[in-house]
C-alpha cells in the first residue's frame, strides 16, 4: 500500500522567522495532507545562503523551523523531515540540471529580479541559479505535488520545463510534478502595504506577522493594519486590498466564507473587524507557538528527527541521482 501513495514535497528557507504567509500558503496544506501522501519537507538552508547570513542565527533558525514544522502537525513518524544540506544529492543533481536549463529562462524569474534589486551589492551566481537547485530539490524525490504559495508557482513551472526537457532527451527519468496551491491563503499580503506580499524580508516590522510571535505584538499589528477610507467589510482585492487581505486571513483562521464574513461584520466598522482577525489569528497560532517552545527544549529529540529524516531522504535521492548519472553518461563508481 505504502508504495502506491502519491508523493508530496516542499521546503521553506530558514532565512527569517516563519511568517503567517508561509503557514497559510504552505505548511497548513502540508499538515492536512500528511495521511494521504508520502511526504518530504525540508529546511532549505542551502537556498538561504544566496543572501548573506549570520551563521549562528542560520543554525538556530533551521532547528527552530523543524520544531515549528512538527508543532504545525507534521508528525515525523509519517513525514520525512530533514535539512537540505544533509542530503548532498540535491546539489549534485543541481549541477546536472544546470546543464539543461537556459540562461534566458533564469533571467525571466521574477523572484531573481526582485531579489537582485533588493540586494544590488550581492547579485551572486547562487541567487541566479537558485531555481535550478529548487528543481533538483523537487525532482530528486519524484513527487506528484509541490504544495507552495502563489509566489513559488513560476519556479515550479520552470522545474516542470526542465524535467520535460531532460525526459525528452533521455526518456522518462523524472515525474513531472504539479504545483499545489491553496484556494484561500495562497498570497497573504503585508499588513502595512497590502499591495505587497507579506515577506520575512519586509522592511516595515508592522507589515509581517510571525507565526511564533508574542500575542500582544500580533494584536498590535492587526490593529494598525492599513485599510481604506470606506467602512464596509467587503471582498474586493483591487479596490480594497487591505480589507480583502484581512478577510483572507480571517477565512483561513475560522474556515468561514467571504459571504459569511461580510454578513458577520455588516455595519460594524473596521475597528471591530481588525480586532476579530487579530484574535482569531492569535488563537490559531497559540498551540503552534506553545508546542514549538516545548519541542525546542528537547534538542536531542530534534537531532534524532533530522538525522533519521536525512537518512530516509538520502536513500530516495541517491536512487534518482544514480539513474540520472547513468543516463548522462557518467561511469558508475
Ligand atoms: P519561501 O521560504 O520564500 O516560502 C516558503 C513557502 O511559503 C509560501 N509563502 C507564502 N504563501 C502565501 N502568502 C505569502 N505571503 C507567502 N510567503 C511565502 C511560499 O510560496 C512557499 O511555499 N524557494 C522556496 C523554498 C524552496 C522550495 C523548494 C519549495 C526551496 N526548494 C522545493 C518547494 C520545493 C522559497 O523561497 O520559499
Amino acid at each position: 500500500m505504502e508504495d502506491q501513495k502519491k508523493v508530496m514535497l516542499s521546503g521553506i528557507q530558514p532565512s527569517g522567522e516563519l511568517t503567517l504567509g508561509s503557514y497559510l500558503g504552505a505548511i497548513r496544506n502540508w499538515a492536512e495532507r500528511a495521511d494521504q501522501f508520502d511526504c518530504y519537507y525540508f529546511m532549505a538552508d542551502m537556498h538561504t545562503i544566496t543572501v548573506r547570513q549570520n551563521p549562528a542565527e542560520l543554525r538556530r533558525r533551521t532547528v527552530s523551523q523543524l520544531a515549528a514544522y512538527i508543532a504545525c502537525g507534521l508528525d515525523p513518524e509519517k513525514n520525512t523531515l530533514f535539512i537540505q544540506s544533509h542530503v548532498p544529492a540535491h546539489a549534485q543533481l543541481g549541477w546536472v540540471l544546470n546543464c539543461y536549463t537556459m540562461y534566458g529562462e533564469l533571467t525571466r524569474m521574477t523572484q531573481f529580479k526582485a531579489k537582485s534589486a533588493q540586494h544590488a551589492e550581492n547579485i551572486n551566481a547562487g541567487l541566479f541559479d537558485y531555481p535550478v537547485l529548487m528543481a533538483a530539490d523537487i525532482l530528486i524525490y519524484q513527487p506528484d505535488y509541490v504544495p507552495v504559495g502563489d509566489d513559488q508557482k513560476q519556479h515550479v513551472e520552470l522545474c516542470r520545463d526542465i524535467a520535460e526537457r531532460f525526459n525528452g532527451i533521455y526518456g522518462p527519468v523524472f515525474k513531472v510534478p504539479e504545483p499545489y496551491i491553496p484556494k484561500v491563503g495562497a498570497r497573504i499580503m503585508s499588513l502595512s502595504s497590502p499591495e505587497d506580499k507579506m515577506s520575512k524580508s519586509d522592511h516595515d516590522p508592522n507589515g509581517c506577522v510571525y507565526l511564533l510571535e508574542d500575542p500582544a505584538v500580533m494584536a498590535k499589528k492587526f490593529k494598525r493594519a492599513v485599510t481604506d477610507s470606506e467602512t464596509s467589510v467587503r471582498f474586493d482585492p483591487v479596490n480594497k486590498p487591505g480589507i480583502s487581505n484581512l478577510m483572507q486571513i480571517y477565512a483561513c483562521a475560522t474556515g468561514r466564507t467571504y459571504d459569511e464574513i461580510e454578513k458577520e461584520f455588516d455595519g460594524m466598522g473596521y475597528g471591530a473587524f481588525k480586532t476579530a482577525v487579530g484574535d482569531a489569528t492569535i488563537e490559531m497560532c497559540r498551540p503552534i507557538r506553545e508546542e514549538t517552545e516545548r519541542l525546542l527544549k528537547d534538542k536531542a529529540y530534534l537531532e534524532q528527527v533530522y538525522t533519521a529524516g536525512a537518512e530516509k531522504a538520502s536513500y530516495i535521492a541517491n536512487k534518482t541521482l544514480r539513474k540520472v548519472y547513468k543516463k548522462v553518461g557518467f561511469v558508475p563508481r
